[in-house]
């Protein structure tokens, strides 16, 4: 039997949590005040990087290792919290925004003083006022408690932390339109490199981490890296939050540890196997962006590396199920749809790109493509996917892809008039 592991939501179905007393109570700010009082800055980002964390906001990359990108140098640094939770799928942050806000800060503050930024903004999804009004309740409370501010503890570190609601848009999420946005202008994602974290915000080097991220720094230097790294396994050390949606009789937001488990007991055995009992078609293993696995690829061991090797990934952790009365022409088109509509249109593979393949797959679910259509669209996205600022194009023409190659015989029976649209 599959159970969870619980670090962050620990304490989430406690309402006491939510508040500085509460989180005190479990041994909140203590790491904080550890790492001001005996640790340097250098000491808290090689715990970080002991521990093997990997960033939950969507690539996986090593956590300290981005710290360690920070240049040494006198200009002002700051941390970007990537709050916008905006793949479809994913509804994991803000459990931990909601439910037990101050873990979040503390590790913004652990973040800060470990690359020496003096302010940080948490970007929220326009869309989670419960998330901002939460977070400002515990800022309001951290503030006033003399752990947020100036001369924090009485250590001499100062850093404030200001929350930042976004307006909308899914590329704002990606982190140089995120950076763009918090500075004033229209979400735009920027050419990398430079990357945020020697050149970011306003020209100054930024760390921008997802918000599971963060909390689990809170939690790696409370209890050290060692018991960190001693959950998971290698590659995806630590727990990790799982939104499961879709055909399972029980969704929701699991804390897993990974590598104990492949994805079809996973799916089978935490979530209950689909609610109609038949078979599960097909499953995105970390949000709409990435690669679909069949049902004869669920056999997997459910990790990091386990995922890319079977040729998808983790992503943003959101677990999308499917079962077999669903066509993947409609899933592929319903994706497609999301991406043209979110394209920022600075690029003309991803603007004209993102559209052309949405009106391609809206016409081979009509019945009105030709069969040459389909080897046609599978050129176009080899030509979009790479030749863009951001990895949103990847975002539409991974999935795509997938579902044409997995699904061909679906494809080819819309384009021939053996399926109904
Ligand atoms: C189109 C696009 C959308 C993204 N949306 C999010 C998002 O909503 N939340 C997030 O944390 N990361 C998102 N990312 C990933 C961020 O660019 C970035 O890699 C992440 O915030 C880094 O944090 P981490 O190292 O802690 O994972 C997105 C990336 C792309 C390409
Ligand atoms: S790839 Fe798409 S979303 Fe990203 S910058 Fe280019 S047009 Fe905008």
């Amino acid at each position: 039997m599959i159970g969870e592991t619980r670090v962050m939501l620990e304490h989430a179905g406690d309402p006491e949590q939510r508040t500085l007393a509460g989180y005190r109570k479990h041994g909140g700010y203590q790491a904080l005040a550890k790492a001001l009082r005996e640790m340097k800055p250098e000491e808290v980002t090689e715990e970080v990087l002991k521990s093997g964390l990997r960033g939950r906001g969507g690539a996986g990359f090593p956590t300290g290792r981005k710290w360690k990108f920070v240049p040494k140098t006198t200009k002002r640094k700051y941390i970007a919290v990537n709050a916008d939770e905006s793949e479809p799928g994913t509804c994991k942050d803000r459990q931990i925004m909601e439910n037990d806000p101050h873990q979040l800060i503390e590790g913004t503050l652990l973040a800060a003083y470990a690359i020496g930024a003096e302010t940080c903004y948490i970007y929220v999804r326009g869309e989670y006022p419960h998330s901002i009004a939460a977070l400002e309740n515990a800022l309001d409370e951290a503030r006033g408690a003399g752990l947020v501010g100036r001369d924090i503890m009485g250590s001499g570190f100062s850093c404030d932390i200001w929350v930042h609601p976004g307006a909308g848009a899914y590329i704002c999420g990606e982190e140089t339109a995120l950076l763009t946005s918090l500075e004033g202008n229209r979400g735009y994602p920027r050419l990398r490199p430079p990357f945020p974290a020697v050149e970011g915000l306003w020209k100054s080097p930024t760390v921008v981490n997802n918000v599971e991220t963060l909390s689990c720094v809170t939690h790696i230097l409370r209890r050290g890296a060692a018991w960190f790294s001693s959950l998971g396994c290698e590659g995806s050390t630590g727990t990790r939050l799982f939104c499961i949606s879709g055909h399972v009789k029980n969704p929701g937001v699991y804390e897993l540890e990974c590598g104990k488990f492949t994805l079809r007991e996973l799916l089978m055995d935490l979530a209950g196997g689909t609610p109609s009992g038949r078979p599960i078609k097909g499953v995105l293993p970390g949000g709409s962006s990435m690669p679909v696995l069949t049902e004869a690829e669920l056999d997997v061991r459910f990790d990091l590396d386990s995922i890319a090797k079977a040729g998808s990934s983790l992503g943003s952790g959101a677990i999308m199920v499917f079962d077999d009365s669903v066509s993947a022409v409609d899933v592929a088109l319903n994706i497609s749809q999301f991406y043209s509509h979110e394209s920022c249109g600075q690029c003309t593979p991803c603007r004209e790109g993102s559209d052309w393949v949405r009106l391609m797959l809206d016409a081979v679910r009509r019945g009105e493509a030709k069969t040459k259509d389909v080897a046609l669209l599978l050129d176009v996205l080899d030509r979009i996917e790479g030749n863009t600022i951001c990895a949103l194009a990847e975002a539409f023409c991974w999935p795509v892809r997938s579902f044409v190659r997995k699904f061909g015989a679906e494809f080819e029976a819309h384009v021939a008039g053996r399926a109904s649209a």
